[in-house]
């Protein structure tokens, strides 16, 4: 029996369900390598967590949201945030990189965690609430319809989640809307080589495990073109399977969306 996309949904949020209360609990996400729920075993503790971030990001955290750490990147190491910028973090898991990025716009600006799984939104809260930070906004939603007005966002970050989605163009189209003019996509997300098509990239890993349902690079830059990005670029930065790769994601939608027939 094949599974349907609504069904495969419930299946990520109930795994990120089990791992919220796992870190909440004091056991660590999945009782996986680094509390990583993208991670299958020990081994894969540097590739994937809180390993991915620096000292001093981390003296930066409560330990609980450093603990909470699921990502497959550091998408706040690359993101070039200002003071009184708005930020919006897709599938914001345990809040680690909206804290930063809080911390990163100041008091004058704002940072958006959204996440579709109860459990990761509390801990979120309750995160950001020991980390002293006050600009930050925990929205329940699915990254497919994001709950925000059109061109309300400076930057898009995100943190080995577009993998996850059951619907990617429409994750593409909907950072398109959000976004304003010239604003910038910075994410971090498991990525394939070209060669490896999808049954091949589905041998290598699971799909809650953030590695069955991974775009190749070409698909990644043909899909941020089609919903209007320009300046794409994917790279590589460490190995997660054979063949896939933790990588940096970067756009910016054109300054001119009107123009080009977008929002
Ligand atoms: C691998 S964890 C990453 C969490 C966080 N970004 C981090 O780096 O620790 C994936 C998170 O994305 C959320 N998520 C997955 N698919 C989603 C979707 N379609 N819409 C909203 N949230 C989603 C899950 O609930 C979970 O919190």
């Amino acid at each position: 029996m094949s599974t349907t996309a609504d069904e495969l949904r419930e299946e990520v949020r109930r795994r990120y369900a089990e791992s919220a209360r796992a870190v909440t609990e004091g056991n660590g996400g999945c009782g996986c390598g680094s509390g990583s729920c993208c991670a299958d075993g020990e081994s894969d503790a540097a590739k994937f967590g809180e390993a991915l971030y620096d000292a001093e990001q981390r003296g930066e955290l409560p330990e609980a949201a450093t603990l909470a750490s699921l990502g497959c990147g550091n998408p706040t190491a690359v993101a070039e945030l200002r003071a009184g910028e708005t930020v919006l973090d897709l599938g914001s898991g345990g809040g680690i990189d909206v804290i930063l990025s809080a911390k990163r716009v100041g008091p004058a600006g704002t940072a958006y965690g959204l996440d579709m799984t109860d459990e990761m939104l509390a801990l979120a809260q309750k995160n950001a609430a020991e980390a002293g930070v006050t600009n930050v906004h925990f929205l329940k939603g699915v990254i497919e319809q994001i709950p925000l007005p059109a061109a309300s966002v400076d930057m898009v970050i995100s943190n080995c989640v577009i993998n996850l989605s059951v619907d990617k163009p429409a994750v593409l189209t909907e950072i398109a809307r959000v976004l304003k003019p010239g604003g910038r996509v910075g994410v971090s997300d498991v990525v394939a080589e070209d060669r490896l098509i999808p049954e091949e990239r589905a041998a290598r890993g699971s799909y809650v495990g953030c590695i069955a349902g991974a775009l190749s690079k070409s698909e990644y830059v043909a899909g941020l073109e089609a919903a209007g990005f320009e300046d794409v670029s994917v790279e590589f930065t460490h190995e997660v399977a054979e063949g896939m790769y933790g990588a940096i994601v970067k756009a910016r939608k054109t300054e001119t969306p009107a123009a080009k027939g977008l929002p």
